[in-house]
């Protein structure tokens, strides 16, 4: 199935979750929706409310929560990304000006704070105790993530552990929480649900994975947002954390050097993305969405062969085939 069928899927509860966006974002404070119009009607590719939707169908739930609660996740992304601008010195989203660098770092930090509280005023709507714990706990380990990923700014020596730890809580909990919250809503067993929140889990890895794989090797056109950011940021990702453990002492010197910087050397992009291609960096992360990806769809196995879980299977290829 390709991406463009699973979408079609459930093209009626997309329209009503953007309804729900709509809805949403009005507020007494005029600047507060523009600014929270612009970016969630730039264009994002809505891959957590996706998941929230066809999990919901595969458990066979027959409520009317799950758009609601799509929009939530939507809204939590979409303020996780004004924030996450803001920390990443962004100054593009979407293939636009980031929020940030048109209205400036505070009103972005403030329309991400309007959104996480409307998100989980939402919830509180259509979500129940256990909805609330896991989208809480979520949001939580995402700023754990973030933060870690600022503790560890610059540090060459970054272990992989510490790596996976930033992904998991940075963006993998919130594709685990959208297929999990499906999972409470259609009151499925245990053991399914468990079996959807591994999958999220396992897909949200990768497909970081693979946002940091892109981040060297695409173009600002493919990605909508500038590439090479992290090395310019001081980001260590896998793709450099392999190349560090596995270069020689100049390479590892160069490396240093450039993650290091206070004023980044734009010519050095290019050496460095060599130096990670010479050592198999690249697709040494990708072989590692790869796995992922391949167990995710194995999380699927405890669902019967309906198409949502077809679906679910051709997100998951997905995730490692996706160009921006
Ligand atoms: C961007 O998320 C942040 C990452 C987790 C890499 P998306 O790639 O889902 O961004 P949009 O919503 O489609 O723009
Ligand atoms: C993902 O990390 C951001 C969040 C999950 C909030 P990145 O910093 O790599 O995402 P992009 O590249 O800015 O989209
Ligand atoms: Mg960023
Ligand atoms: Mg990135």
């Amino acid at each position: 199935m390709q991406i463009q069928e699973v979408f079609d899927l459930v093209k009626d509860d997309m329209i009503n979750v953007e309804e729900v966006f709509k809805k949403n974002l009005s507020s007494s404070v005029p600047l507060v929706s523009k600014v929270g119009e612009y970016i969630l009607n730039s264009g994002g590719k809505r891959f957590r409310p996706l998941l929230l939707l066809l999990c919901a169908r595969l458990c066979n739930y027959n409520g009317e929560s799950h758009v609601p609660l799509a929009g939530v996740m939507e809204f939590i992304h979409t303020a996780t990304l004004l924030h996450d601008d803001v920390v990443d010195s962004a100054n593009m989203r979407r293939g636009n000006a980031a929020a940030n660098t048109v209205w400036g770092d505070g009103a972005s930090i403030l329309v991400g704070d309007f959104l996480l509280s409307k998100a989980f005023t939402m919830a509180v709507t259509y979500g129940n105790d256990r909805v609330l714990n896991v989208l809480s706990h979520s949001t939580t380990r995402m700023a754990e993530g973030e933060m870690l990923q600022l503790v560890k700014h610059s540090d060459i020596g970054m272990s992989e552990e510490d790596y996976f730890e930033v992904v998991a809580n940075k963006t993998a909990v919130l594709f685990s929480s959208s297929s999990q919250v499906a999972a409470i809503l259609g009151e499925v067993e245990l053991e399914q649900e468990v079996a959807l929140a591994n999958y999220g889990m396992r897909i949200g890895t990768a497909y970081q994975l693979m946002d940091d794989c892109l981040d060297y090797v695409s173009t600002d056109n493919a990605l909508g947002k500038a590439v090479g950011n992290d090395l310019r940021e001081g980001k260590v990702t896998l793709p450099l954390i392999h190349a560090f453990k596995s270069a020689n002492e100049t390479d590892r010197s160069v490396l240093k050097a450039a993650i290091e910087a206070d004023e980044f050397d734009e010519s050095k992009l290019k050496e460095v993305l060599g130096i990670i291609e010479r050592c198999g960096g690249i697709e040494y992360a990708i072989e590692y969405a790869g796995k992922l990806v391949e167990e995710a769809k194995k999380d699927l196995e405890l669902f019967d062969p309906v198409v949502e879980r077809a679906a679910l299977e051709a997100v998951a290829d997905y995730v490692i085939e996706r160009s921006f």
